[in-house]
C-alpha cells in the first residue's frame, strides 16, 4: 500500500461517517441529527438530547420517560465506588478523578469487555449517570462537606446542581445549566471523540474508551480552553486594561483561550448562544464586570484576528457562564466532559456497529541502511 504526505494534525481529513452532528464551518453552523442547535438549545433539555444522538431522532413521550427513569435510577454510585473516590488525595485534579474513577468503575462491572451493542449502550448510560455523581462527591470530598446523595425524582442537571450545593437549585440555574449540557453534547469528530472511536476501534471496551476521550479533552488546546480563559479574565485587572493585555498577548504570538477552531471560521454558533447565556447570568449574579470584559476581549480579536478566521468558540462564553452557576474554576472542564459522554458514547456505538480497526500510516523521515555502531565507537 502506498502512502501519501502526512497532514498535520489530520487536517481537512475525513476519518468516519456520522448521523449525529453536522458542523459547516464557514457558515457557523451545527445541527444534531439535522436539527440546528439554537432550536434545541432553545426548546430542548439534555435528555432528549442524548436520546436523540443515540437513536437519529427525538423522543416520543413515554421513550423520554423511560429514558429519564433509566438515568435516574442509576445516579447512585456501585458499592465500593464512594469509598474509592474517598480514598483519593483531596488535591487531585477534578479532571484526573473523572479519567481515573470511570476507569475504575470498570472493575465494579462483572461483564466489562462486553461490546455487544445492547450492553455498551447499558454501560454508557451507567457511566453517563455516574459522572455528575462522581463530580459532585469528590467536590463536596475535597471541601470537607458531607455527600448529598442523588435524588431520583430530579433531571440529570437539577440533580447535579443539587448534589454539588446541597439545595436544588431555582429553575432558572437548572434551565441554565441544562442548556449547557446540550450545547456541549456533541461535536463532529474532534480530538476526544476521534480518541474514544480509536479505541473502541480495537473490540477494546467502552471504560477504555471513555477514558482516553476524557484524557484529551483535558488538554487546553481542548475542553481544558475555558479553564484558561478564566485564568485570562482573572487576570485582567478591570476593563481598561483589556486591550493592554491581548494586544500583548498577540504581539507575543501567543494564544488567546477560547478562539479559534480547527473546523469554524466564523463564530461558533453554541458560544453564541452561551453569550446570551452568560449576558442574563452575569446580570442575574453581579458579574456584569467579567460580562464586560469578555466582550471587550472579543471585539479586539475581531479586530485584529478576524482575518484569520479568528472567533470565539464553546469554550470562551462557557467560562463567564460557569462562573455565573457558581462553578470553581477546575469544574468548568469536567463540565464539559459530562455532556460530551453522551456524544462519546454515542460515536462509541457508531464505531462498533460498523467498525473497522483505526491505523492510519506514518511517513518515515528517518533514515535508511544506516550502520549498527558498535557501543564503543559511539561518542
Ligand atoms: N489566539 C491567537 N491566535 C490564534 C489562536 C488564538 N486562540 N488560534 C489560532 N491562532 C492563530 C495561530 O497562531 C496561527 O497563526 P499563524 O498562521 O500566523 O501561525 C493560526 O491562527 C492557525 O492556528 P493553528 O493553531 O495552527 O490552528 P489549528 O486549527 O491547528 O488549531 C486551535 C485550532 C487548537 C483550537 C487553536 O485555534 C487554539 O489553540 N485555540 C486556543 C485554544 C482553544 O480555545 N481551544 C478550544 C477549541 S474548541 C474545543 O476544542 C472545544
Amino acid at each position: 500500500m502506498s502512502t501519501t504526505a502526512a497532514s498535520k494534525g489530520l487536517a481537512g481529513i475525513v476519518a468516519a461517517e456520522t448521523e449525529m452532528s453536522y458542523i459547516d464551518g464557514e457558515r457557523g453552523i451545527l445541527e444534531y441529527v439535522g436539527i440546528p442547535i439554537g432550536e434545541l438549545s432553545a426548546k430542548s433539555n439534555f435528555e432528549e438530547v442524548i436520546f436523540l444522538l443515540w437513536n437519529r431522532r427525538l423522543p416520543t413521550e413515554s421513550e423520554l420517560k423511560q429514558l429519564k427513569l433509566d438515568l435516574s435510577e442509576r445516579y447512585e454510585l456501585p458499592a465500593g465506588m464512594s469509598n474509592r473516590l474517598l480514598a483519593l488525595p483531596m488535591n487531585a485534579g477534578p479532571m484526573h478523578m473523572l479519567r481515573t474513577m470511570i476507569s475504575a468503575l470498570s472493575m465494579h462491572d462483572p461483564d466489562p469487555n462486553n461490546i455487544e451493542l445492547d450492553q455498551a449502550r447499558l454501560k454508557a448510560l451507567n457511566i453517563l449517570a455516574h459522572a455528575p455523581t462522581l463530580i459532585a462527591y469528590f467536590d463536596r470530598y475535597r471541601r470537607g462537606r458531607y455527600l448529598v446523595p442523588p435524588r431520583r425524582d430530579l433531571s440529570f442537571s437539577e440533580n447535579f446542581l443539587y448534589m454539588l450545593n446541597g439545595s436544588v437549585p431555582t429553575p432558572t440555574m437548572a434551565r441554565a445549566f441544562d442548556i449547557c449540557m446540550i450545547l456541549h453534547a456533541d461535536h463532529g469528530l474532534n480530538n476526544s471523540t476521534f480518541a474514544a472511536r480509536v479505541v473502541i476501534s480495537t473490540l477494546s471496551d467502552v471504560y477504555s474508551a471513555l477514558t482516553a476521550a476524557i484524557g484529551s479533552l483535558r488538554g487546553p488546546l481542548h475542553g481544558g480552553a475555558n479553564e484558561g480563559v478564566m485564568l485570562m479574565l482573572n487576570e485582567i485587572p478591570s476593563l481598561k486594561d483589556v486591550e493592554p493585555y491581548v494586544m500583548d498577548k498577540i504581539e507575543r504570538k501567543e494564544k488567546i483561550m477560547g478562539f479559534g477552531h480547527r473546523v469554524y471560521k466564523t463564530k461558533d454558533p453554541r458560544a453564541t448562544d452561551l453569550q446570551k447565556l452568560a449576558q442574563q447570568l452575569a446580570k442575574d449574579t453581579g458579574n456584569e464586570d467579567l460580562f464586560a470584559k469578555s466582550q471587550a476581549i472579543e471585539k479586539i480579536m475581531e479586530r485584529e484576528l478576524a482575518a484569520k478566521g479568528i472567533y470565539p468558540n464553546v469554550d470562551f462564553y462557557s467560562a463567564t457562564t460557569y462562573h455565573c452557576l457558581g462553578l470553581d474554576l477546575d469544574l468548568f472542564t469536567p463540565m464539559f466532559a459530562m455532556s460530551r459522554i453522551a456524544g462519546w458514547a454515542g460515536h462509541i456505538l457508531e464505531q462498533l456497529s460498523d467498525n473497522r480497526l483505526y491505523r492510519p500510516a506514518a511517513e518515515y523521515i528517518g533514515p535508511h541502511d544506516a550502520p549498527y555502531v558498535p557501543m564503543k565507537q559511539r561518542s
